[in-house]
């Protein structure tokens, strides 16, 4: 579906952006799109820790055992990074946060770090989050960071190749059957409490997630404005 390009309005305030809603339910994706449309930059704390791991530093081999089993990482080391991620000069326009906060504690300091704009809270059953995870691929390159779904959207035109750089795909340790259920009940427990944290606050978005990559960016952006 085309999005029309009144929905891109940017009103050049700052946007900081947070973004909710279980494991697979497109936040990495969404996100990819809202820092292209409004050039703010996308912060993915589970980006930042693969990274990490991928390049063995002390950080990566702090959170490896977290991340493999699907568990939360400290929250003192979580906020740590992401409060001096944000005071990066890219961040002076505002950002997004992709899997920050992940409970109350860590959106309690955020608030005492910075005031957010939006709260998107993108909402999935959990029977299309097993089956998105299941089928998701991500680009082995990190400068393309391009996200396939074997079961769903979009499918790589070759299974385990990227269609943009032609670099391999792999699945995350976590896409494993029983990290998905585990990341499951911790989302359940711990960050779902935060869309009414956000609601009482009054800056919470509620997007349907369940419809398709392009309807769902569609809706988003309307309601960014
Ligand atoms: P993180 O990387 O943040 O993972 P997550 O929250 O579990 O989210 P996902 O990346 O699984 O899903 P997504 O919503 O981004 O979906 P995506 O766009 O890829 O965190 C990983 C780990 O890091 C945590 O478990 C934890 O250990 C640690 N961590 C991170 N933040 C932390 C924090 N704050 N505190 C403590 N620990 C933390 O889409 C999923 C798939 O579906 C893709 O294949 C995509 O192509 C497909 N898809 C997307 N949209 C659609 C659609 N509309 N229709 C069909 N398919 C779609």
């Amino acid at each position: 579906m085309q999005i029309p390009p009144e929905a891109f309005k940017d009103n050049g305030d700052k946007m900081k952006i947070i973004l909710l809603g279980p494991q697979g339910s497109g936040k990495g994706t969404q996100a990819k799109l809202i820092s292209k449309k409004f050039n703010i930059p996308h912060i993915s704390t589970g980006d930042i820790f693969r990274k990490n791991i991928k390049e063995e530093t002390e950080l990566g081999k702090e959170v490896t055992s977290y991340l493999n089993s699907g568990k939360l990482v400290p929250d003192e080391l979580t906020n740590k990074l992401v409060e001096s991620r944000i005071k990066e000069d890219d961040c002076k326009n505002g950002f997004i946060l992709d899997g920050f906060p992940r409970n109350i504690k860590q959106a309690e300091f955020l608030n005492s770090v910075t005031d957010i704009d939006y709260a998107v809270d993108v909402e999935i059953p959990d029977e299309e989050v097993v089956f998105r995870l299941e089928g998701r691929r991500n680009c082995s390159n990190k400068g393309c960071g391009a996200i396939y779904n074997l079961n769903t959207s979009p499918k790589p035109k070759e299974n385990n190749t990227c269609d943009k750089c032609s670099s391999d795909l792999f699945q995350r340790d976590d896409d494993k059957p029983e990290a998905i259920k585990k990341r499951l009940e911790i989302y359940h427990e711990q960050t779902s409490p935060l869309i009414d944290y956000y609601d009482k606050k009054g800056i919470l978005i509620i997007i349907d997630g369940s419809r398709s990559i392009e309807e769902v960016s569609q809706d988003i952006f309307l309601a960014l404005k």
